[in-house]
This record gives structure tokens, C-alpha cells and sequence, in this order.
């Protein structure tokens, strides 16, 4: 049985996508920040807590200054309670030591499919003059950037043992094509993570391993808030097409979650 691995598989795009590959049959591992110990896949926001990161949102890739307004997850109207949830393990991605700590969990067990997913935005309402504080850009790449390498890095023998394949979510706002001027860490991050995925595409190519970097679209989770584009349900369809069509003759390609290949 296929074994996908979901970072961030408790709310958002993550978690449609563990939806949608357990409605395919395949084992889901996800991953949260506090994890489920019991293996129960929270059914709601509400189960969750608040939103790590509020009313953050990833949204066009030009846009002003952040539109306030409640957090939304998306999700909530797109998936359909499962009767048996995946396990959701711990995962903290400001932890260095939590991505060993996961490979440890899972042992031998061969991966197919590693998705780095999981993902903060906190500086959406900095400015230039006095906002992004050190410390901030500090826990954004821990987890945006050096969190998802750590993954990767850790779960090397898994993926290897199941000649897998990885996508890291990043963002159309990982491009230089489009500057907005606002969000200046969180777009560092993620042109830091498409930089990142590209060179992996290159170490990993002797393992056989394919890179995938991928833009979700303007999804309505609590990141992307309720006035976005498209559903998590609809994100995670078209990515997982993506998925399934990645391999080493496409490894590098920095794509849409519609298939549309995307300016660096
Ligand atoms: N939504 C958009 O419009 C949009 C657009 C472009 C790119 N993206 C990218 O797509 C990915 C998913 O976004 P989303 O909208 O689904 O976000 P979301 O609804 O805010 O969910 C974020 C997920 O990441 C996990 N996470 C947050 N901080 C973490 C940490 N420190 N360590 C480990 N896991 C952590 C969360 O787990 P907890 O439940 O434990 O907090 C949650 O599962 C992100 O990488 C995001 O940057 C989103």
C-alpha cells in the first residue's frame, strides 16, 4: 500500500490532501505540531485551538497590505469525517531535533510520497520601518525552510527505501517575478524553500528521487483566510495530479497547483 507522508496534515491544505489519499486507499502518515498520540485526526478547527499564525494569509502574489478578518479554515466545509483517521504524529518544525525524532517513530517503514507542507506566516502585517524583528525571521525559516531540509534530511533512508518522491509547498510568492513589498520574511522563506527544492531535485537525482515545488493556489485555510480563490478540497486535487505526474524527467519544476509551470 502506497505510504504518503503529509507535513502539517491537521487543518488546511494538509489535511485535504491526507483526506483525498486515504479516500485512494493509501496509508497516510500526517504530522501536527502536538500530534495526535491516540491517532485520531482532529475532525475540526475547534478541535485544533486557534490558528498559530491568526488571520495570516498567502494570497495574490501583489497584494497590499494584509486584510484583516477572521481566521477560516477551509477545510471545514471540505472534508468528510473519516471512520478511521490516519495517525497524526508530532512534528514541530521549531524544534530541530523533531524531524529525527519522527524518522525514529516510523523506523523502516518505506515512504512513496514525502510532502513538506506544513508552513507559518506570521509577518504579514510587519512594515519596513518597524516591524520583522530578528527573532521572527528566525522562527520563520526555522520552520518554513530549514524544517523542511531537516525532514527531508531525516526521513532520507525511508524515502530511499521506497525509491519516494518529495513536493515542497511553497508559494507563488516565492517568485521574484511579482514583488508585493509586504510580507518580506514569509517571501524570503519561500523563495528560500523553491531555491532549496531545485538543488535537492539535483543532490537527490542519483537516489532516484524526484523534487517537486509547488505553488497550492489561494486556498481558504486559516493562512489563506475565507476570501481566497479556491477550497483545500480543490488545492489538493490539483496538486495531487501533480504529484502523480512528477518524476525524475520533471524534477525541479517549480509548478501551480493547476499545472501551470510558475515563474522563479
Ligand atoms: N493558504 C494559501 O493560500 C497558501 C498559498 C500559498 C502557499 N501556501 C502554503 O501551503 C502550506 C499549507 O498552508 P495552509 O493554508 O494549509 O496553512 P494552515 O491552514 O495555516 O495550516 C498550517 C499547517 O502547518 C502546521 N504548522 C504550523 N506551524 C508549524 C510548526 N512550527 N511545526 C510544524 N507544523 C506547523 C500546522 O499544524 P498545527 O495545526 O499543529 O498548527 C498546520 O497543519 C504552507 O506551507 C503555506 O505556506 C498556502
Amino acid at each position: 500500500m502506497t505510504h504518503v507522508v503529509i507535513t502539517g496534515a491537521s487543518r488546511g491544505v494538509g489535511r485535504a490532501l491526507a483526506d483525498l489519499y486515504r479516500a485512494r486507499g493509501a496509508r497516510v502518515t500526517g504530522t501536527s505540531r502536538r500530534g495526535s498520540p491516540e491517532g485520531v485526526l482532529p475532525g475540526s478547527p475547534a478541535q485544533d485551538g486557534p490558528a498559530q499564525d491568526g488571520p495570516a494569509q498567502d494570497g495574490p502574489a501583489q497584494d497590499g497590505p494584509a486584510q484583516d478578518g477572521p481566521a477560516q479554515d477551509g477545510t471545514a466545509q471540505d472534508a468528510s469525517p473519516e471512520p478511521v483517521a490516519p495517525v497524526l504524529l508530532p512534528l514541530d518544525l521549531t524544534d530541530p531535533a523533531a524531524p529525527a525524532a519522527l524518522a525514529e517513530r516510523l523506523g523502516a517503514d518505506p515512504i512513496d510520497l514525502l510532502v513538506c507542507n506544513a508552513g507559518m506566516f506570521a509577518d504579514r502585517h510587519d512594515t519596513v520601518a518597524g516591524g520583522y524583528p530578528a527573532p521572527l525571521w528566525a522562527e520563520e525559516f526555522q520552520v518554513n525552510v530549514t524544517g523542511a531540509f531537516l525532514t527531508v534530511q531525516a526521513l532520507l533512508p525511508q524515502l530511499r527505501a521506497g525509491k519516494g518522491r518529495i513536493a515542497l509547498i511553497s508559494s507563488q510568492m516565492a517568485s521574484d517575478a511579482a514583488p508585493g513589498g509586504n510580507a518580506l520574511i514569509y517571501r524570503a522563506t519561500k523563495a528560500a524553500l523553491l531555491n532549496l527544492g531545485r538543488n535537492l531535485a539535483v543532490a537527490l537525482e542519483g537516489d532516484g528521487i524526484a523534487v517537486g515545488i509547488y505553488h497550492p493556489g489561494w486556498v481558504r485555510t486559516d493562512m489563506g483566510g475565507a476570501g481566497a480563490a479556491i477550497s483545500a478540497s480543490e488545492s489538493a486535487e490539483g496538486l495531487a495530479a501533480r504529484f502523480d505526474a512528477l518524476s525524475p524527467e520533471t524534477s525541479g519544476a517549480f509548478l501551480t497547483w493547476d499545472g501551470r509551470p510558475h515563474a522563479h
